[in-house]
């Protein structure tokens, strides 16, 4: 699929450069003390993945919260929908956890020797990458003794920018993890609804709505003990934040398309729906960089079997949307406070 492109990782890191000064899988060290400013990479890496089972010793009420979403559910539940059955018969696939596409948005796949295995549905490691990595770094407060309290925010910095130069998605930059979300929801694959007739993905995905209902599991900052609700602030740069992810993603999807039918028709319909909505924030909170990506947007014409030019945008619209997350206020967008979805929205 065109999302795992090398030369996206690429592009990330010439945009991460402009940020931090410096890019590269080694260059840990000289990552930017603001570990908000980051890249990485889409692919979910079977070869890195340890599954929910490693997380869940720690993360508890988190794995509980999880286990209560479709995300979880779609494992036990999805070849035996009719719906699923009818979509691979189309398609001739023979059996979803092993040669079908759909393991790349309802399942996560662990590599065990030569074979790849199914080892749950959507999981931990969909939204927050891969964590062979990462998983020993970033819960690593230091000497022992030290704690989430008493550990110095320079430590902390470096963790958090370590943990992401090893592929961790954390939402320490929102842009990472809205990126994994519209990754499956936008549904970019021409065949798989054309021709499989899949849903063209999740038309009224909204992040907030979307990420603060049944998906939410902020249990951190009350040691498991609570599941807190994101600050005003936080959810006003999660809702343009997801904006511009669609924008991406739906960007995306256009450029995968060939033929002039729903999935193609659909992609471009998002896009320009997501562009309108970035206008009419922008007309409100006057943010240089929503100026960027409207012009970079209305540079590109989304046409069939146009997939470099608009493959480009959505690479520059993606660099823009990491640099956004990584540098605007919550506090800064209060002039679109009464559009954020009210409790009452929340999935
Ligand atoms: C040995 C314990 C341990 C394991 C295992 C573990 N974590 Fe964590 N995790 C922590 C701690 C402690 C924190 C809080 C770090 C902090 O104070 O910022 C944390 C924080 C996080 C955060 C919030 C972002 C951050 O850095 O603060 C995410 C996301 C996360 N973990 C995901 C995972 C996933 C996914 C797995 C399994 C692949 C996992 N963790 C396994 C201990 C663990
Ligand atoms: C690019 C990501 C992606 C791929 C690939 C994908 N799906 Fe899905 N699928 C989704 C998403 C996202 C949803 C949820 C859409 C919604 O309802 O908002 C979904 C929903 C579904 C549903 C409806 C579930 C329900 O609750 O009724 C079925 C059935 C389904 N997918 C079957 C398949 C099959 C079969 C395959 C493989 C041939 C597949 N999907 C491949 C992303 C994907
Ligand atoms: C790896 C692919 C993948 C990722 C990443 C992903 N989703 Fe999903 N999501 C799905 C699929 C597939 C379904 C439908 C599962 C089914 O019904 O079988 C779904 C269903 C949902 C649902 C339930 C929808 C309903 O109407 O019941 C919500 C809410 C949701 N996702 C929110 C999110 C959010 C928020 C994110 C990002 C933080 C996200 N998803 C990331 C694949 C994904
Ligand atoms: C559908 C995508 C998705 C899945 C699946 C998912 N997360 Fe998250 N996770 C998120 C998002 C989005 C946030 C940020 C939410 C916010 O700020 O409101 C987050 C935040 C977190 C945090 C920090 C919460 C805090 O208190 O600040 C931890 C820890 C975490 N996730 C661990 C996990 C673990 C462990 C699993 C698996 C059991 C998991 N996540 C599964 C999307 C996901």
């Amino acid at each position: 699929m065109t999302y795992n492109s090398k030369r996206r990782a690429v592009s990330i890191c010439a945009a991460v450069a402009v940020l931090v000064a410096a890019c590269g899988a080694n260059s840990v060290n000289s990552i930017s003390a603001d570990p908000r400013n980051v890249t990485w990479d889409l692919n979910v890496d079977a070869q890195k993945v340890l599954g929910p089972e490693s997380c869940e010793k720690c993360h508890a009420a988190e794995t509980q919260t999880w286990k209560q979403t479709p995300h979880f559910e779609t494992l036990h539940t999805l070849h035996r929908k009719k719906e699923a059955q009818a979509i691979a018969a189309k398609l001739g696939i023979a059996s979803f956890k092993t040669d079908s596409n759909c393991i790349q948005c309802h399942y996560t796949m662990q590599q065990h020797g030569p074979a790849l295995e199914v080892v749950s549905g959507v999981s931990c490691e969909s939204c927050h990458g891969p964590a062979k990595d990462w998983i020993n770094v970033h819960n690593n407060y230091g000497d022992s003794g030290i704690t989430r309290a008493s550990e110095t925010n320079e430590h902390r910095r470096q963790r958090l920018s370590e943990s992401i130069a090893a592929g961790m998605r954390n939402p320490i930059n929102v842009y990472l993890v809205a990126q994994s979300c519209y990754r499956c929801h936008t549904v970019p694959d021409e065949k798989l609804v054309n021709v499989g007739g899949h849903s063209e993905g999740s038309l009224d995905f909204e992040l907030v709505s979307w990420s603060q209902g049944m998906v939410r599991h902020n249990f951190v900052r009350t040691d498991g003990k609570a599941n807190i609700e994101s600050s005003p602030e936080r959810l006003r740069l999660m809702f343009v934040a997801g904006m511009i992810a669609d924008l991406e993603f739906s960007l995306r999807a256009t450029a995968a398309a060939t033929e002039k039918t729903t999935f193609g028709l659909t992609a471009a319909k998002r896009a320009s729906r997501a562009a309108e909505r970035i206008k009419s924030a922008q007309s409100k909170l006057e943010q240089p960089l929503l100026d960027e990506i409207l012009k970079v947007y209305a540079s590109v014409s989304l046409k069939l079997n146009n997939r470099a030019p608009i493959t480009e945008v959505a690479d520059q619209v993606h660099r823009l949307g990491l640099k956004f997350a990584a540098t605007v206020r919550g506090e800064d967008l209060s002039a679109i406070e009464q559009f954020i979805p009210p409790k009452s929205k929340w999935k």
